[in-house]
């Protein structure tokens, strides 16, 4: 059956959304203007239908098409990549490829890579600056953005890493991101819309896997890391951890729609029904955070969290970093941060806590760390948000003793949530050390 969809068009760095006429039935497109600014780099996103109130999520994950963003939020792949990650660059990139295969602290062989005795920074010399304008293939795009980020994060903290490992003290990085790196890193940042800087979705977490049989589904056991700072089994486990957790993210998606349409249409059984299921996927998705104590040992994060810092807030970079080529101004971005997972945030909109946190400076950050996510992510939410707030899912659920148990149940699955987040960030944080800032 022919169906007239929407297709997004790059162009110049700005999308346009077209109509065609395509031999696929399904829904896709976000609906709401998001604008990821970066006034320094010109950096504007602004894009799409403002006043929709309607979000179309992926029916299909269309795993064979490349010209769509790698992060659009659908049924099948939730808030993971339509496709899997692209694993190795095209041989015109071999340079970055064999770089970035040799940089980690440790090497798959065992033996010690480019960071383990600070020769990144000399290595980097080598590299040569390749030209990325014309690329529009999205799976490409993200490829090389999260190999870029890799890189850029390995090099301005390589100083550190190397001063916390002999003096516990972080010290200063490197202030200037040379040319070869900055240039083609922003100009791919640009074509995906995001900050040129290493990023949870983008790059560290969520772009960074391979299924070992690319058949079978994406269980802890069926991952692979592509990209490491460190190349230790920690690492590989805290990262893929949370690969694990967002695999369960289809059907969160779904049931969360689920429950705003049978409010919409008043439906109690329908309602019900979507909570419970809604409880369930929760409840997979916090059992399998709770792995997070056996894949990842809590006094190694410490080890590799230097390369995730960022270099806003940070007395690391104070005067932020010069992307040579690009920006004489100073540039700060936040670092990596699970804070920018998507499912937590979709809850909370959903159940309607969002409105409720208090007003402190916690809760600001909490906002910022929004810009640091896919567009198409934070439009979903955002429409969650509003669409939630406007049939008042709450209200709607204590009208009923079952239906406000099962909101309540749902409410107590992200307190179980938050509960074991807090014990993580003191048994893997807190505990080691003595570095008054996050990541983030
Ligand atoms: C050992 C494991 C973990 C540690 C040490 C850790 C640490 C942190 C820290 C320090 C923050 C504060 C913000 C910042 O990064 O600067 C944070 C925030 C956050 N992290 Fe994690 N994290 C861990 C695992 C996870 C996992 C598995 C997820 C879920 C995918 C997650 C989701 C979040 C969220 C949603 C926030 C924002 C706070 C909130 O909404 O409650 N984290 N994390």
């Amino acid at each position: 059956m022919f169906s007239s969809i929407k297709r997004i068009v790059y162009n110049n760095s700005r999308l346009s959304i077209h109509n065609i006429t395509s031999t696929f039935t399904f829904r896709c497109f976000p609906t709401l203007v998001t604008t990821r600014k970066n006034s320094s780099i010109g950096l504007s996103t602004t894009h799409l239908d403002t006043q929709s109130n309607d979000f179309e999520v992926l029916q299909d994950s269309m795993e064979h098409d490349s010209s769509l963003p790698s992060f659009m939020v659908g049924y099948k792949n939730g808030f993971l990549p339509r496709q899997d990650p692209l694993v190795r660059l095209p041989d015109k990139f071999h340079v970055l490829d064999l770089l970035l295969q040799k940089m980690p602290i440790r090497l798959q062989s065992g033996e010690p890579g480019l960071l383990a005795k600070g020769e990144l920074g000399e290595a980097v010399k080598d590299l040569p600056l390749y030209e990325v304008s014309n690329i529009t293939d999205q799976r490409l795009l993200s490829a090389l953005f999260r190999d870029y980020t890799f890189l850029a994060s390995a090099y301005l903290l390589e100083p550190c890493d190397i001063m916390f490992r002999e003096k516990k003290d972080y010290g200063i990085g490197r202030q200037l991101l040379p040319k070869n790196i900055a240039v083609p890193l922003n100009n791919v940042a640009k074509k995906l819309y995001a900050f040129p800087f290493m990023e949870y979705n983008l790059s560290y977490s969520l772009y960074n896997y391979q299924r070992v049989n690319p058949s079978l589904p994406i269980t802890y056991p069926n991952l692979n890391l592509v990209r490491a700072f460190a190349g230790t089994p920690s690492e590989h486990g805290f990262i893929l951890a949370h690969v694990a957790m967002v695999a369960h993210s289809g059907r969160l998606v779904q049931w969360t729609m689920e429950t705003l349409n049978s409010v919409e249409q008043q439906n109690r059984l329908n309602f019900n029904n979507a909570l419970k299921n809604l409880n369930d996927t929760m409840f997979l998705i916090n059992r399998e955070m709770e792995a997070m104590w056996k894949r990842s040992n809590p006094d190694d994060y410490i080890k590799f969290r230097t390369f995730i810092m960022g270099s806003k807030n940070q007395p690391m970079f104070p005067n932020g970093i010069i992307y040579e080529g690009v920006s004489d101004a100073p540039l700060f971005y936040r670092g990596e941060s699970g804070a920018n997972d998507s499912m937590i945030p979709c809850m909370d909109n959903l159940l309607q806590l969002t409105a409720k946190m208090p007003n402190n400076p916690l809760t600001e950050v909490l906002k910022d760390f929004r810009k640091y996510r896919p567009t198409n992510h934070k439009e979903f939410l955002d429409y969650v948000q509003r669409r939630a707030d406007k049939i008042n899912v709450r209200g709607y659920a204590i009208k009923d003793a079952n239906s406000a148990t099962l909101y309540l149940e749902n409410m107590d699955q992200i307190r179980a949530f938050r509960n074991r987040h807090w014990n993580f960030t003191k048994e893997y944080v807190i505990k080691n050390t003595a570095h008054p800032f996050a990541t983030g």
